[in-house]
């Protein structure tokens, strides 16, 4: 039995020049390098230059996956954009990624699940790839959460930071087997009842302001763990797979205790684990595909791994994807 498959291409990511570490932050507020570290894990996170907006950052994310795969921006047909820090609160900013690749054909549009927003756009160009409607993709998170943080707010600025990763993908026959190159699974929750433990005070609807971050932080870290492993259980159930099989666990990078503990309750073991919550803090949407990219250029997810990513963020949304590189 064969089966249509959403392989992997190439990746690509962009961050901001502008780098700005918890040195410079503990200057201007009262917290401390030690609290950072030692809560998050986190020690720098990059800022969008003014007037560098999430577009710029999703399009260089985007050209520089198109140069790892190999292929001209002409044949996507498809853009799902990943983003809670959308240039403007209309048109999509997957439209512009697509107007700066000159692609004029196809569909391109955003798509918000805040952290989640990578694991809920891949899950989605899949769908539409292994149904036919489309061929190839360019899945992007991209976020600017630098905009919306409260910069007086020691709970919530300290946390996030700027930047965009994109993948392409293709649809490509496999044999219909476990060992397919592709996605082979995905799993996608929410549960509304958490929308007020994380969210953005503003909004065109109900402000007509952008608004700032607001985070019940401790009651995002109570439900990450759980709702986590239980997306990946799923996962590992809808193909037969266990802990022991994953070459490589490629979490969003919210806090390394959140990570280290989901990897301890799935018995991953630690040496499997992409961390980039040190060098870019968390970038929303943009957070896994960032640090795959970083796994992918320095030689350690290779051809034929077996990646498995997961996320968890506002709404709450929560989700899973097995992936054989
Ligand atoms: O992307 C997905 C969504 N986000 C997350 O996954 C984040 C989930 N939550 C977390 O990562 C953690 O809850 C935080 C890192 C946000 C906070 O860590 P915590 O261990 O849960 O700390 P806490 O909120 O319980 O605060 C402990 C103390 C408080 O002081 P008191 O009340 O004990 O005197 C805070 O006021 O730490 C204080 N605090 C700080 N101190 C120094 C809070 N923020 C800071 C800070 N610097 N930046």
């Amino acid at each position: 039995m064969t089966a249509t498959r959403s392989v992997v291409l190439g990746c690509g990511s962009y961050l901001p020049q502008q780098i700005l570490t918890n040195a410079e932050l503990a200057a201007r507020i009262d917290t401390s390098d030690e609290w950072i570290v030692q809560r998050t894990g986190i020690r720098q996170r990059h800022i969008a230059a003014e007037g560098e907006f999430t577009s710029h950052l999703a399009i260089n994310a985007a050209r520089a996956a198109l140069a790892d795969a190999g292929i001209d921006a002409q044949s996507i047909d498809l853009i799902v954009l990943g983003t809670s820090t959308p240039d403007h609160t209309f048109p999509a900013t997957a439209v512009a990624v697509q107007a700066a690749l000159g692609i004029n054909h196809g569909a391109a549009f955003d798509l918000q699940a805040v952290c989640s927003g990578f694991i809920f756009a891949l899950a989605t160009a899949d769908n539409f790839l292994r149904t036919g409607a489309f061929k190839r993709a360019l899945v992007i998170g991209a976020e600017t959460f630098s905009r919306i943080l409260d910069w007086n707010d020691r709970g919530t600025c300290v946390l996030f930071g700027d930047g965009a990763g994109a993948v392409v993908l293709e649809a490509q026959p496999q044999p219909g087997e476990a060992s397919d190159r592709g996605i082979l699974t995905t799993h996608l929750r929410s549960d509304g009842r958490h929308k007020s433990k994380l969210y953005v005070d503003g909004g065109p609807s109900s402000t007509r302001t952008v608004g700032y971050l607001r985070m019940e932080g401790r009651e995002v870290f109570k439900h990450a763990v759980g709702m986590i492993t239980d997306v990946i259980y799923d996962a590992f159930k809808a193909t037969g797979t266990t802990a022991e099989d994953i070459d490589w666990f490629v979490p969003h990078q919210a806090n390394k205790r959140i990570i280290d503990a989901s990897a301890h309750k799935l018995h991953i073991a630690p040496q499997k684990v992409v961390l980039t919550v040190d060098l870019h803090g968390n970038t929303s949407a943009a957070s896994i595909p960032l640090a795959l990219a970083v796994a992918v250029k320095d030689g350690r997810v290779k051809k034929g791994d077996l990646v498995l990513l997961e996320a968890m963020g506002g709404g709450f949304t929560w989700g899973s994807a097995l992936l054989r590189w």
